[in-house]
């Protein structure tokens, strides 16, 4: 109804627009930028186990798959622990090698989806740690798992995810920023870092002022059969969750790559009906996307991008620039995946879809 909706048209665009609330309330008695310190109360009977882990699997399907991608970056940066991401679908069927050391971490929002819960039964049939990061409290897989996260983002309504990916970033963030203590952070960039991440929310809601000029954007590409997203680093895994949320509510075909790959197949695709989404802040990679994006131009195709504020060397080449406020580059994935589910929203509207209830697609899979 209505009012479950909070005056929004949509339970998606209401969940959008909550996020600097939901990521608050993520970080809530979690991040102490002053101490600095992380305090993870679910974690805290497991935790010597977590720090010494040889191996961390992150087993997930679908968002939380992407966020798993992220966390993968996050933990492999500040914690040195190499970090495998499996979709639970195949792990579990492949009769997987887990060791002494290993430790599985499984990420689901609603806490039911039967394949990341059959990742779970595997990890524990094996004798492995298995840790998950849930959304729903009480629900199956928070139930199975030895300890955990809850992200405490509220519920999630819509079956396209967007609430729940930027709070499970977040806690992968403050899983990462933890295992980085007395390992690759001083307490100076510690507190810097913790200090990053307690701004995002006040930085998301900045994203979210863009709104009108998101639906402005999307009124011009909302014809398009085809989208392409790329980013690298951090933002590979965003192109990917990007290119999931238009398919998920517009059934426009859209294809995630990490930029550098384009030159490996889908340049091949590129023309004037090819709308181009690239994520290209001013991090370790910037110079390098922005050649990808002279590609593109070359060929015709129409570049939306998306970069920091102040940054007005894209302009020449690109249809839209939207400038969104700097972070840290291991944050940004926070920042930059909210256009991208705006531009969703918007062409999904116009197009006249059923944005909370796709076709086809459920809220938690519970079938394998
Ligand atoms: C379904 C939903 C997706 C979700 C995926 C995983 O496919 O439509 O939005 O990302 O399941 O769900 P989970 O609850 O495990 O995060």
């Amino acid at each position: 109804g209505e009012i479950e909706k909070s005056g929004y048209d949509h339970f998606m665009l209401k969940e959008i627009m909550e996020q600097p609330t939901s990521l608050s309330d993520s970080m809530r008695g979690r991040l102490l930028p002053e101490d600095p310190r992380v305090v993870l109360g679910g974690l805290h009977t497991v935790w010597d186990q977590l720090v010494d882990a040889d191996r961390i699997i992150i087993a997930a399907c679908g968002t939380s798959w992407h966020s798993a991608l992220v966390g993968e970056y996050l933990i492999e940066s500040f914690a040195r622990i190499p970090v495998e991401v499996e979709y639970a679908s195949e792990f579990r069927y492949r009769n997987p090698i887990l060791r002494d050391g290993d430790v599985v971490v499984v990420i689901s929002q609603s806490g039911e989806t039967a394949d990341t819960l059959a990742a779970v039964r595997e990890a524990r049939k094996k004798g492995v740690l298995c840790l998950g990061i849930c959304n729903v409290v009480g629900s199956t897989i928070a139930r199975e798992t030895d300890a955990g996260v809850y992200l405490h983002a509220g519920p999630e309504i819509g079956v396209a995810s967007t609430k729940a990916f930027t709070a499970q970033v977040t806690v992968l963030a403050m899983i990462a920023l933890k295992l980085a203590e007395n390992r690759t952070l001083s307490t100076g960039e510690m507190a810097h870092n913790l200090h990053a991440l307690a701004s995002i929310p006040d930085k998301v809601d900045e994203v979210l002022d863009m709104n009108d000029e998101i639906r402005e954007m999307a009124s011009v590409y909302r014809y398009a059969s085809n989208f392409l997203y790329l980013g690298r680093g951090y933002n590979f895994p965003v192109a990917l969750e990007g290119a999931l949320k238009l398919k998920e509510i517009s059934y426009i075909h859209a294809e995630g790559y990490p930029a550098a790959e384009m030159k490996h197949g889908p340049i091949a695709l590129i023309d004037r009906f090819m709308p181009v989404v690239f994520i290209a802040m001013k991090d370790s990679t910037y110079d390098k996307v922005v050649s990808n994006i002279e590609e593109v131009v070359a060929r015709d195709g129409s570049v939306i991008a998306i970069t920091d504020e102040g940054n007005g060397e894209l302009d020449k080449l690109c249809e839209y620039v939207l400038r969104i406020p700097k972070t840290e580059e291991f944050l940004s994935p926070l920042l930059t995946v909210v256009p991208l589910q705006l531009l969703s929203y918007h062409i999904a509207v116009m197009r006249g879809c059923h944005v909370d209830q796709p076709r086809n697609l459920a809220k938690s899979v519970t079938v394998e």
